[in-house]
Formats: structure tokens, C-alpha cells, sequence
């Protein structure tokens, strides 16, 4: 199993790279599905979540090219509506093609995702948004058996709460149901904006883009089209927060500072210095140690959740104390253990953690336990007197692209290590 060795200390200089968004491609990959000519896809990140689509859709029958960052899919050759659990479990946005296969071909068995280390991650949103467009459901053995006769109706769909997954999922029924579908409560994250725009180039009717109403008008079919994946705004994040945890200053390019403003706020109220430009954000520490920043996580446009273990990190080493809510997700604070193994001092309550800064991290060795707090045990190692081994890290190549090579060109002493 692989492991990273990172030996701390360095104020990390320079430019990196920004890849496409893995919370983008992911429903962009399933809305493949849709079109009835093939469609193109550029800036597609190189991660694992995205080749495991990718193999679940060739499973259904779709032929797929992939050319570096270009991906492309035609899904006339589409011939079975199975998505297996041997598939789905590895990759729980595997449930993004329910929708899209109800609605081209008016059946599907996609199996449950099952939870994760952050959460029980329940798919109920998701099964009745689809129910309020005619489809009838059964759960049985772990899978969901979906039907519907002849086309999915437009309706009135109203989430409990902002979920990302179910309004992808319920956005990529409702473009080919017949009439219009009104969606309330929607959520409003860059990646769905991301979605909302391929549809319309493939002909979908959408209105109410950027915003938590969402109506949509179906259509007979669609059209395939070229769509560039949108800037991956966590890895913008989580570069920015390399430069702030060490003193130094990095330039992101290929992104949008658009995209993750009240990051971007945040960071300004360490201390640091940011500068945005069209499509690139640069963030300068000036060797000081950043101001521990206090945050709640919420729904876009206000602070994700996916950049919460990072800035938790920085919080580690910062001037005073501050508290962190996390709001999305019921156990999202794993990394916290491995801190303070490290030396963090964080004292958790529920789903609040009071981080009270100190001056020097320590290396140790730790284990990753999910995605972002992966991330955040590199950030913490990065600054860290010492040699940091950090185990399980196949959980960070899930969603950060050339993770090593890109902090290598930032100054950072970090190894992949194979035992
Ligand atoms: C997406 O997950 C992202 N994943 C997550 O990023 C991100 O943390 C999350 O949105 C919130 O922003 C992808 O886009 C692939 P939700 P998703 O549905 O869609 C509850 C990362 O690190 N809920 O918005 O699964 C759910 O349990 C990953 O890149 C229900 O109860 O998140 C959670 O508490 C982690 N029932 C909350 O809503 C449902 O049917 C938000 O979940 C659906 C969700």
C-alpha cells in the first residue's frame, strides 16, 4: 500500500497547475449517457473516481475514447441498464447514472452506494425527486430497481435539504421528461452550474442557473457537443492552503477565483495576501503565521465542506484559537485523531471543533481515512518539524491529480513510497 514521506519545514514558491473539477466530471460523465451523438469532454482530471465511471459506463454498453484530458463517449451502442455494486461501491456518484438511464431508456438497476468514512450518505432525495417524476421505485438487495412506462412527466421536486448528488441526479431525468419539471431548494455549487451548462449545449431547456430554483423544460432528445470541464475549485483550495500553512506564496492557474470566494475570504483573514486574476489566484503568506479563522460549513456560496479538513489544518499552526461547525456531513471530523497525533490541539463537540493553534506541528506517522482529510495531513506534514509517513493515501489519489509532482514544483520534500 502506498504511502507519501514528507519531510516539512519548506515555505512553498511558485505557479501549479489547476485541473478539471472531479465533483464536475463525475455528473458530466453520466450525462454522456444522454445525447443521441457522440460527446466530448475536456479538461477531464486523471484521478480514480473519474477512470471508475468511465468503466462503469463502458459497462453499460457506451463506447468510450479517452485521449489524455480529452473523453469521449458515444451512447448509441448502449445495451444494459445494470450499474453492479462491484462498481458502485468503489464510487458512490456511480448513483449520477439512475437518472439519466430512466430517462433515455425507462428502466435502470443501479446499485446503493452504501456510506463512506464522512457519513451514512443516503440516496432517499435522489429516489424521490425521480419518484416525483413518475418513476416507481423499489430498493431490494442493495439495488435500486427504477421503471417507468414510456417517458418521465415533469413535476414539482422539493429536496428536505441541499444535496449536490440529488439535484444532478433529478437535473439529468428531468431534461428529456415530458414537460417541465420545477426544482426547489436546489443546490447551487459551481458543479452543478458546470452540468446545467453542458445540458443546454446538448439542447436541454434550463432556467434559473446559479440560483436554489432550478425549471426545466424536457425535450424529445439531445445532441452531443465539445464542453470543457470547470477549474476544480477544492484543489484551487487546497494549493492556496499549502502556500498559507508553510508562509509561503503560490500562484493557481487554470482556475476562477469566482469559484471559491469565501475561501478566498478566509484566507484573507489569516493575514495572507491574495491577489485574484481572471484565471488564476495568487496567495502570498509573507513568512507570517496565519491567524487561526473560524468558519461553518454550508451549502454554496457559503464555506464547503470540502475544504474544511484543509483549513482545519492551517487553524493547527495558527495565531490563537478558532471554531470550525461542520454542518453537511454527520462524521467528517477524522482527520482530527491523526492532528493531534501530530500535535494539534483540537477539542471536538458533536459536529463542533475548537482548534486553539500552536507553533510547531511534529511529525509522526498517521493515516489517512478519506479524501480531503487526506489532504490536510499533508498540509499539516508540509509544515511539520521532521519526516511525516502517511499511510492509506490511496484515498487522496481519488480526487487530487499528480498530487506529487505538483507539490514537488512548489518547493515541497515529498516521496511516494511503496511497502
Ligand atoms: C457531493 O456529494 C460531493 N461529491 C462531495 O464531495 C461534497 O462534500 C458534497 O456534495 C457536499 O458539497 C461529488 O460531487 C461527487 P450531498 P453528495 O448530496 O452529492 C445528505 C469530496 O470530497 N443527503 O450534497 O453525496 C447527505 O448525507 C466529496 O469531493 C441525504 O440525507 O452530497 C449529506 O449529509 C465528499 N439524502 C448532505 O445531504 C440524500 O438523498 C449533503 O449531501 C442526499 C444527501
Amino acid at each position: 500500500m502506498d504511502k507519501f514521506l514528507i519531510t516539512g519545514g519548506v515555505k512553498l514558491q511558485g505557479e501549479v497547475r489547476i485541473s478539471g473539477a472531479k465533483n464536475a466530471a463525475l455528473p458530466l460523465l453520466a450525462a454522456m449517457i444522454l445525447p443521441d451523438s457522440p460527446i466530448t469532454l475536456t479538461n477531464v482530471p486523471d484521478l480514480k473516481d473519474v477512470g471508475t465511471l468511465i468503466k462503469l459506463i463502458e459497462g453499460l454498453g457506451v463506447t468510450v475514447e479517452r485521449q489524455g484530458d480529452r473523453v469521449v463517449a458515444d451512447a448509441s451502442t448502449l445495451n444494459n441498464q445494470f450499474a453492479p455494486y462491484e462498481l458502485v461501491k468503489t464510487m458512490r456518484a456511480s448513483i449520477l447514472v439512475l437518472g439519466p438511464l430512466l430517462a433515455r431508456y425507462g428502466q435502470a438497476q443501479v446499485s446503493l452506494p452504501g456510506g463512506c468514512a464522512i457519513g451514512s450518505r443516503p440516496v432517499d432525495q435522489h429516489l424521490k425527486a425521480l419518484e416525483a417524476l413518475g418513476a416507481e421505485i423499489e430498493v431490494e438487495a442493495g439495488y435500486v430497481h427504477a421503471k417507468v412506462d414510456g417517458r418521465l412527466k415533469g413535476g414539482e421536486v422539493v429536496f428536505d435539504m441541499v444535496t449536490v448528488g440529488g439535484t444532478e441526479n433529478i437535473l439529468l431525468a428531468a431534461v428529456l421528461a415530458e414537460g417541465v419539471t420545477t426544482i426547489r431548494n436546489a443546490a447551487r455549487e459551481p458543479e452543478i452550474s458546470d452540468l446545467i451548462n453542458l445540458l443546454i449545449k446538448m439542447g436541454a431547456k434550463i432556467e434559473g442557473i446559479d440560483t436554489d430554483t432550478l425549471v426545466v423544460t424536457g425535450v424529445e432528445s439531445l445532441h452531443g457537443c465539445e464542453y470543457a470541464v470547470v477549474a476544480d475549485r477544492i484543489e484551487t483550495g487546497s494549493y492556496l492552503a499549502a502556500a498559507a500553512i508553510t508562509g509561503g506564496r503560490v500562484k493557481t492557474t487554470h482556475t476562477d477565483p469566482n469559484l471559491l470566494e469565501s475561501v478566498l475570504e478566509k484566507f484573507e483573514e489569516m493575514g495572507a495576501e491574495v491577489t485574484r486574476g481572471d484565471d488564476w489566484i495568487e496567495l502570498d503568506m509573507l513568512g507570517k503565521r496565519p491567524k487561526a479563522v473560524s468558519f461553518r460549513t454550508l451549502p454554496h456560496p457559503e464555506f464547503p465542506t470540502d475544504m474544511q479538513a484543509q483549513i482545519m489544518a492551517v487553524n493547527a499552526i495558527g495565531r490563537g484559537f478558532a471554531t470550525i461547525s461542520e454542518t453537511i456531513f454527520e462524521n467528517r471530523f477524522m482527520h482530527v485523531p491523526e492532528l493531534s497525533r501530530m500535535g494539534a490541539n483540537i477539542q471536538v463537540d458533536g459536529n463542533d471543533a475548537v482548534v486553539t493553534g500552536v507553533e510547531t506541528l511534529s511529525a509522526a506517522p498517521v493515516m489517512a481515512t478519506d479524501l480531503r482529510a487526506s489532504f490536510s495531513l499533508v498540509l499539516a506534514a508540509l509544515a511539520a518539524d521532521g519526516e511525516t509517513l502517511i499511510d492509506r493515501i490511496y484515498h487522496i489519489d481519488r480526487g487530487y491529480e499528480n498530487i506529487e509532482a505538483k507539490l514537488q514544483s512548489l518547493g515541497a520534500n515529498i516521496k511516494r513510497v511503496s511497502s
